[in-house]
C-alpha cells in the first residue's frame, strides 16, 4: 500500500465526547431498566461497574465496597506478592457464610498473642484446638480484653462451646446464634476437626448488602491485576480471587500471549486479558488464548495517560471497543469487553456498552471517592484525593522499591500525577452512575445492557457542537467542598 493509501484509508479514531445516542422509541421507563451485565462467562455484576487496579484507587477497602454494591474492585499490583495477596485474602474473609481460612489458637497460647492475632487478622474471637485439630474451647475479645497478659488461653476460653455441623443453612445458623446469646459459630467435621465459622456479623452484613456479587460459598467476588510475567504472584493469588485481570498497556504481543497462556494452564481463576485496542488483537486473544474470559479494552484514554502524547500510539477507548466488539461477535465468543479509560460520566458508559462493552472500568471517578486508598487533601479550601498513572514516576518508583521482581521494561513515563475532586463515598457514586445508566437506556428503549448495543443507534458531533451539548453560558459551582 502506498503511503498516499495508508493515509486514505486511515480509520477515525472517535472518543465518546465524538458521539451521542440517538433517542429511540421505547417502551420502559427508565426505573424499570435491568443493569446486570456479565463480567466473565460465570460471574454477573449487579452494576456493570469496576474500579482500575491502580494503587490510588483500588485497595482492600474500595474492592469491598464495590462488590457490596454491586460491582467490583480489581486489587491493583503496585506493591509486594505478599501484601496483593493479603488484600485479597481481606476481600474473601469481609463476609462469608462460613469463614474458612480460620485464624485458630492453642489452649497454650497467651493473652499477647491473642491480641497480636487480633490486629493482624481484624478477627475479635478464635476457635481454640488441641495439637490434632480438635476443637478444645473458644475465646473472644470479652474474655481477654481485661485478663491479666501473662494468663494462657485455656485460663480464659469458654470450654463448653456450641458447634454445627457443614450442612447447616444460614436460618438454622441464626436460630442456634440467637438461641445462645453467641456471636461464632464453629462449624466441625465428624471429628472434631474445625472446618470453618460462622460468625454473625457476616450474617447481619448479608442483609445490609442485598445488591453484593458474592460466590458460591457467600463470600465477596474478587479480582486482582497481574504481570503476565509474575507467574509466582498469579498462582499465589489464585486461591482468594475469582478472577485475575492482565495489566498490561499493550497486552497484543508474543512474550505477554505466551507468559499469560502459563499462567491459564495452572490457575483455576477466570482470566481477563488487555490491555488491547484493535480487531486484530481481540482477534488473536480469542484464537491464541484457548478459554480467555474477558478482555479488557482501551489504550491512552485514561484521565491520567500520557502515553498517546508521549508516543503518538493508542486506541481510544470507544473506539476500541468497536473494534473489539467487532472480532467477538465475528468469531461467535462468548467473552466480556471491559471498556477501560477516560469514562466521565455515565453516558460514556452507556456509549460504551451502545458498541458492545460488558461493563466499564473507571479510575478517576472512583479515586475520588472515601474508599480509595489515598489520603483527603485540602487545596484551597476544596477537598482532593491523590491520583496517579501506573506508568508515572510516582507509581514507577514505587513498584521498583516494593516489588523486586518487577522489571521496567521501558524507561519513559506514560503517566502523570495529579489530584481529583473528592466524591463523597462508593455508594453515592455507584447510585449516580445507576441512575445516569438507567436514564440513558430509557432514551434508548432498552430494558437490559444487551439491549443497549441491540437497539441504540449513535450520531457524530462537530467539534463546534460539542459546546452546545453540555451546559453552556452559565456560572456553575466547583467541585465538592468537603466530606
Ligand atoms: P481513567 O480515565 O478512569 O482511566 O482515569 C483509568 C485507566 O487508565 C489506564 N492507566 C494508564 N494509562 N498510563 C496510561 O497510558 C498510565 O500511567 C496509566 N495508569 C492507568 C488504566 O487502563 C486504567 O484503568
Amino acid at each position: 500500500m502506498s503511503f498516499r493509501d495508508k493515509l486514505k484509508n486511515a480509520d477515525h479514531a472517535l472518543t465518546f465526547n465524538d458521539v451521542l445516542l440517538l433517542p429511540g422509541w421505547t417502551n420502559i421507563e427508565p426505573s424499570e431498566a435491568d443493569v446486570t451485565s456479565r463480567v466473565t462467562k460465570k460471574i454477573e455484576l449487579n452494576v456493570p461497574f469496576i474500579s482500575s487496579p491502580m494503587d490510588t484507587v483500588t485497595g482492600s477497602e474500595m474492592a469491598i465496597a464495590l462488590a457490596r454494591y454491586g460491582g467490583l474492585g480489581v486489587l491493583h499490583r503496585n506493591c509486594g506478592l505478599e501484601e496483593e495477596v493479603e488484600m485479597a485474602r481481606s476481600v474473601k474473609r469481609a463476609e462469608a457464610l462460613i469463614i474458612r481460612d480460620v485464624v485458630t489458637v492453642r489452649p497454650d497460647n497467651n493473652i499477647d498473642d491473642l491480641v497480636g492475632l487480633m490486629d493482624e487478622y481484624n478477627v475479635h474471637g478464635f476457635p481454640v484446638v488441641n495439637n490434632d485439630g480438635a476443637i478444645a474451647g473458644i475465646v473472644t475479645w470479652r474474655d481477654f480484653r481485661l485478663a491479666d497478659r501473662r494468663l494462657k488461653v485455656e485460663d480464659v476460653m469458654t470450654r463448653e462451646v456450641i458447634t454445627a455441623g457443614e450442612n447447616i443453612s444460614i436460618e438454622e445458623a441464626k436460630n442456634i446464634l440467637h438461641e445462645h446469646r453467641i456471636e461464632k459459630l464453629p462449624i466441625v467435621d465428624d471429628n472434631n476437626m474445625v472446618k470453618g465459622l460462622i460468625t454473625m456479623r457476616d450474617i447481619t452484613l448479608k442483609g445490609t448488602y442485598p445488591q453484593a456479587v458474592r460466590d458460591d460459598r457467600g463470600r465477596l467476588i474478587s479480582a486482582a491485576a497481574i504481570s503476565p510475567f509474575d507467574y509466582n504472584r498469579a498462582v499465589a493469588l489464585d486461591e482468594y480471587v475469582d478472577i485475575l485481570v492482565t495489566d498490561v498497556a499493550h497486552f497484543h504481543n508474543k512474550n505477554c500471549f505466551e507468559a499469560t497462556k502459563k499462567i491459564m494452564d495452572n490457575v483455576s481463576a477466570e482470566i481477563i486479558v488487555g490491555n488491547i485496542g484493535t480487531y486484530e488483537a481481540a482477534e488473536d486473544c480469542l484464537t491464541k488464548l484457548d478459554g480467555v474470559a474477558g478482555l479488557r479494552v482501551g489504550i491512552g484514554s485514561g484521565s491520567i495517560c500520557s502515553t498517546s502524547v508521549v508516543t503518538r500510539a493508542g486506541s481510544p477507548t470507544f473506539y476500541a471497543t468497536t473494534q473489539v466488539a467487532d472480532a467477538v461477535k465475528d468469531y461467535g465468543a462468548d467473552v466480556s469487553i471491559i471498556a477501560d479509560g477516560g469514562i466521565r460520566n455515565p453516558g460514556d458508559i452507556a456509549l460504551a456498552l451502545a458498541v458492545g462493552a460488558s461493563c466499564a472500568m473507571m479510575g478517576n471517578i472512583f479515586a475520588g471517592t472515601s474508599e480509595s486508598p489515598g489520603t483527603l487533601v485540602s487545596l484551597e479550601g476544596r477537598y482532593y484525593k491523590e491520583y496517579y498513572g501506573m506508568g508515572s514516576a510516582a507509581a514507577r518508583k514505587k513498584r521498583f522499591i516494593q516489588d523486586r521482581y518487577s522489571q521496567p521494561s521501558k524507561t519513559i513515563n506514560e503517566g502523570v500525577e495529579g489530584w481529583v475532586p473528592y466524591r463523597g463515598n462508593i455508594s453515592d457514586i455507584v447510585a449516580e452512575f445507576v441512575g445516569g445508566l438507567k436514564a440513558a437506556m430509557g432514551y434508548v428503549g432498552a430494558a437490559t445492557i444487551p439491549e443497549i448495543g441491540e437497539k441504540s443507534k449513535l450520531a457524530l458531533v462537530t467539534e463546534r457542537g460539542s459546546n452546545e451539548i453540555k451546559p453552556h453560558d452559565i456560572m456553575q459551582p466547583g467541585p465538592k467542598r468537603g466530606p
